[in-house]
């Protein structure tokens, strides 16, 4: 049995999508069973084990998997409330491995590029020191640290610039506005990586295959082993070039029917509030091996996910 935490989210709901697709064991839960009140998740994770909603081909009610969706994602208002911020992305994550821990259940839970200060050169590596800039980031590498020190069998996957069909997103508000705006400004100098939701949760699946497959007969050494992962699409790019793309494919797959010019400029010139990490790329060499997929690039996974059915910005 999979609990996968935080299902409505953008990302969590391409994990139960794939979840039923597989015709796995799962439950999820969202805001419903807070993560923030450890008794709201005992008395789930209790609940689950009697529960009459489960199908009743399924008789192993033990959960032997967490799936950690749910966080604080507003990076803005993060600055605003610190405290609920923490409250999500620390005590939510200790709460969660605690509950994981005492019923012997693997945690899956995601983390952010945010952790890294931003002004590295060549792709982070997951060894690489902690520096983050803003509370977002500093209340996920403090739930990071949360689940290491609690437990050992977790796999933290970081990710970054992620974009789903159900949620807000950089895609969704780059479409929007290219076709209400004669023109728009996108920052040219911060670097990172585009990650397609989907991916991400194929990637999410994986490990809990791989690691429930692993039998004598596949090699003792087939099962992933727990630690800190980095996870996004191949390759890199600038916001600027990023939106540059989604206009391209936007128009190629009528997404985009207005006219739109897309001009570059510097973070400073497009004066945010909130300090941004200008290199946040991501090495992906330790997932790639260890459970030898590829990664798709992160124009192939774009142009799938524009071209999509799904697709639907509001
Ligand atoms: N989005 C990105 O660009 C990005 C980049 C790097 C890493 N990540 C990480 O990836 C993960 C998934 O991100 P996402 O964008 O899919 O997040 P999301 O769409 O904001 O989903 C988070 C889910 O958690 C729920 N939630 C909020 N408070 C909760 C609580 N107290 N108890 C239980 N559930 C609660 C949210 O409900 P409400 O929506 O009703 O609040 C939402 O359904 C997060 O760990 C995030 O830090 C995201």
């Amino acid at each position: 049995m999979i609990w996968l935490i935080g299902c409505k989210g953008m990302l969590g709901s391409e994990v139960a999508r794939l979840l039923d697709e597989k015709k796995a064991h799962w439950v999820g839960t969202d805001k419903e069973v807070d993560i923030t009140d450890p008794d709201a998740l005992t008395a789930f994770e209790k609940s689950v084990e009697t529960s009459s909603y489960l199908d009743t081909s399924c008789t192993d009610k033990h959960i032997k998997w967490i799936i950690n969706c749910s966080a604080y994602t507003n990076v803005d208002k993060a600055e605003e409330e610190p405290e609920l911020a923490d409250k999500l992305n620390n005590q939510g994550a200790l709460n969660i491995a605690r509950t994981a821990r005492r019923i012997g259940a693997k945690l899956i839970h995601i983390s952010t590029d945010y952790v890294f200060g931003g002004n590295g050169k060549e792709p982070y590596t997951e060894d690489m020191e902690k520096n983050p800039l803003g509370v977002y980031g500093s209340t996920k590498a403090a739930g990071e640290e949360a689940i290491q020190k609690e437990m050992t069998q977790y796999y933290i996957l970081r990710t970054a610039w992620l974009y789903g069909y159900d949620g807000k997103n950089f895609v969704y508000t780059m479409t929007k506005l290219m076709n209400s705006h004669d023109q728009i400004r996108v920052v040219n100098d911060q670097k990172g990586t585009p990650t397609c939701a989907i991916d991400l949760a194929s990637t999410i699946i994986k490990i809990i295959e791989k690691t429930d497959n692993a039998t004598e007969a596949f090699g003792k050494h087939s099962a992933p082993t727990p630690g800190i992962y980095h996870f996004t699409n191949g390759g890199e790019t600038t916001w600027y070039d990023f939106a540059a793309e989604i206009y391209k494919l936007g128009k190629k797959f009528g997404r985009i029917t207005h006219e739109c010019q897309v001009n570059p400029c510097t973070t400073e010139e497009y004066g945010a509030n909130v300090q941004r990490p200008a290199y946040s790329v991501l090495s992906k060499d330790k997932i790639c091996k260890e459970l030898k997929i590829k990664l798709p690039d992160w124009k192939v996974s774009l142009e799938k996910f524009i071209r999509g059915e799904r697709f639907k910005y509001e």
